[in-house]
């Protein structure tokens, strides 16, 4: 199994505070933003990984993780993605890395509190097909939005008016090689992107989409208000955390 960061994109919501750099290297209360997601994926057994950036800023994320070792790897993967192009386009670039190899994706501005260890190991049982996380939100329309019912998803759709249901489709997916193949047969939203929404309804079609609920909290920061909310989120967690630097007086 192979992780996948996708951190391109414009940041074009948090302007500006993007304007000269990414995203994704902002900081969430002690640490850049990117370092959330690479550690969910790492939590859960994962060990090779691809960071796909973009923009102006790219060499800093080299100069900021170089080769994972802060989080026990041994090396980590960088790929460019020109322009914006949709999180689908985004995740194109990784097919190489990816040799047939199934993909835990993971949206570099998403953050959740739970280990995400035991639903890929629900993957790795599953005989192919891909395999959604869903939270139960109180602003679906924010999100990709899954209607589900007796343990299937029947629809999902990107950011509805009208949400069908509160589940969000949040920013970690996992899928067979096939993704590849059907992310060449998308073609661009009315936003002008190739949407993961697209990909995982392509899956459902052919009844190979599963999924799991989320019971810890999860966000993205992809907003002022919800950048705010992730700071606020860690923070609690690390107080909760033994952490023995607090307590070492310094002369
Ligand atoms: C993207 C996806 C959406 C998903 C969300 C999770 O939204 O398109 O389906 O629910 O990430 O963070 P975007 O960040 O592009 O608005």
């Amino acid at each position: 199994m192979k992780g996948v960061v996708l951190a391109g994109g414009l940041g074009s919501r948090l302007e500006p505070l993007t304007r000269i750099t990414n995203k994704h290297l902002l900081p969430i209360y002690n640490r850049p933003m990117i370092y959330y997601p690479i550690q969910t994926l790492v939590d859960a057994g994962i060990t090779e990984i691809m960071i796909v950036t973009g923009g102006n800023n790219a060499g800093d994320f080299l100069r900021l993780l170089g080769n994972g070792e802060e989080f026990g790897l041994k090396h980590l993967n960088y790929t460019y993605q020109r322009g914006e192009g949709g999180i689908a386009a985004a995740l194109r670039l990784a097919e190489h890395f990816s040799e047939g190899d199934r993909v835990v994706v993971m949206l570099g501005d998403n953050l959740l509190e739970d280990n995400i260890r035991p639903f890929v190991e629900r993957f790795a049982q599953q005989p192919k097909g891909a395999r959604i996380l869903l939270k139960e939100v109180e602003d679906p329309e924010r999100f990709g939005v899954a209607e589900v019912r007796d343990g299937r998803v029947l629809s999902i759709e990107e950011k509805p008016r009208q949400p069908k249901s509160s589940f969000a489709v949040t920013g970690i997916y996992m899928y067979d090689p096939r993704v590849f193949e059907i992310i060449r047969t998308l073609r661009p939203s009315g936003r002008g992107e190739l949407e993961i929404t697209d990909v995982n309804n392509a899956y459902l079609r052919t009844g190979d989409l599963a999924y799991d609920v989320l019971s810890g909290w999860w966000t993205d920061a992809g907003l002022p208000e919800t950048l705010y909310r992730a700071t606020t989120l860690v923070r609690e967690r690390e107080a909760k955390r033994p952490h023995p630097a607090r307590h070492v007086v310094s002369a």
